[in-house]
């Protein structure tokens, strides 16, 4: 047998008649499967232990996922092989907190309420894959690192030292959060995900697949930063916001790394420093976008390629032939971005 304990929020306000009635079909239909647990509903949050065959718990585990009347499920614990149940005797005994003004329970209130505060703070620093994990009934401290091919993406600020020193601390601020927002959101709309935020930088995957995705995130971005350049007042330092990039497919190392005092969910590999010394050559070769061979060779789409010469990469030996695409928001810009560039 397994049990699993999750969270949710509430969607919409909900009578207490509806969460009872929530209750009523939940152990009427678990007392058919021998499902038994307890639903808590408090402050418009739910928390449900629901334990029984592993089979049966998963099944139910995603029908209740689906229900529209709560969204942004957390599962925080699953345990397997449990020999004994802890509530042998309730098919989902259900207790709504917020009608019971009782003193005693003042206390699990505040320690529910502190779970649930942890826990959204917690979920802002984790990023997607750890979350994925955890709703898989992971732990995702078990998870040993795996040889994987990734698309990998690094950007930074460019001339972001020159920038800042002529901001205020707000102004820097605004930058910074702007700059890593529309990164963030435009990445993870084309199925990446950003695992650091390195001072004016990030760093991003992809899977090996999603080499294109991984190139019209960087001209989604470049024509966002392009707007909110043209659409800033003349005075505000987000009329310098520009971005370089670099991108490269090939091997890394996934997975937990670091030591019991600090342990990083992150990859490694050649990949990486390839694309970061990529990156770092878009002021060289003063171009915005600067891509592998790899890369380029895991295309689907069209994209006319542009040679920028050969450099030595870390990690490879000779020289590699890096590449860049023919595209307006790539090179259609003033030589001297890159001048102040840090
Ligand atoms: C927070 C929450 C917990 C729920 N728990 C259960 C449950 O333990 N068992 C169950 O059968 N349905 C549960 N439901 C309801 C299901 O999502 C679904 O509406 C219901 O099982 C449909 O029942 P029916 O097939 O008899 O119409 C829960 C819903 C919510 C919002």
């Amino acid at each position: 047998m397994k049990r699993i304990v999750y969270i949710s929020k509430l969607t919409t306000p909900i009578s207490s008649d509806e969460i009872e009635s929530i209750g009523t079909v939940s152990s009427r239909n678990n007392s058919r499967i021998d499902i038994t647990g307890t639903l808590i509903f408090f402050d418009k949050m739910f928390f449900q232990i629901i334990e029984g065959d592993d089979e049966v718990v998963d099944k139910l585990y995603e029908k209740i996922g689906k229900d529209k009347r709560h969204h942004d499920v957390l599962r925080l614990k699953t345990e397997y092989d449990i020999k004994e149940r802890l509530f042998p005797q309730w098919h989902m005994k259900t207790i709504n907190l917020d009608n019971n003004v009782d003193d005693l329970l003042r206390p699990i209130k505040i320690l529910l309420q502190s779970v649930v505060e942890s826990h959204s703070i917690v979920e802002r620093y984790t990023q997607p894959t750890i979350l994925k994990i955890l709703n898989e009934g992971i732990n995702p401290l078990t998870v040993k690192p795996v040889p994987l091919k990734r698309v990998i993406l690094f950007a930074d600020i460019i001339s972001y030292t020159a920038i800042s020193e002529k901001t205020t601390l707000d102004e820097t601020l605004l930058i910074l959060n702007t700059y890593f927002e529309v990164c963030s959101r435009i990445i993870l709309k084309n199925g990446g995900e950003v695992n650091k935020f390195m001072g004016d930088g990030l760093m991003a995957y992809f899977n090996e697949h999603q080499a294109d995705n991984s190139i019209h995130s960087c001209l989604e971005i470049l024509k966002e930063l392009k707007d909110i350049r043209k659409n800033a007042d003349k005075n505000s330092p987000l009329k310098f916001l520009n971005s370089s990039f670099g991108l490269a497919r090939g091997d890394v190392i996934e997975g937990n790394m670091g030591s019991k005092y600090k342990t990083d969910y992150t990859i490694i590999g050649d990949a990486v420093n390839v694309s970061s010394r990529l990156e770092g050559l878009a002021r060289e070769v003063k171009c915005l976008l600067v891509l592998s061979e790899s890369l380029q060779q895991g295309t689907k789409e069209p994209w006319i390629f542009r040679s920028l010469g050969e450099y030595s990469l870390k990690g490879k030996q000779g020289l590699s032939e890096v590449f860049s695409i023919d595209h307006e928001l790539v090179n259609g810009h003033k030589g001297d971005i890159f001048d102040n560039q840090s």
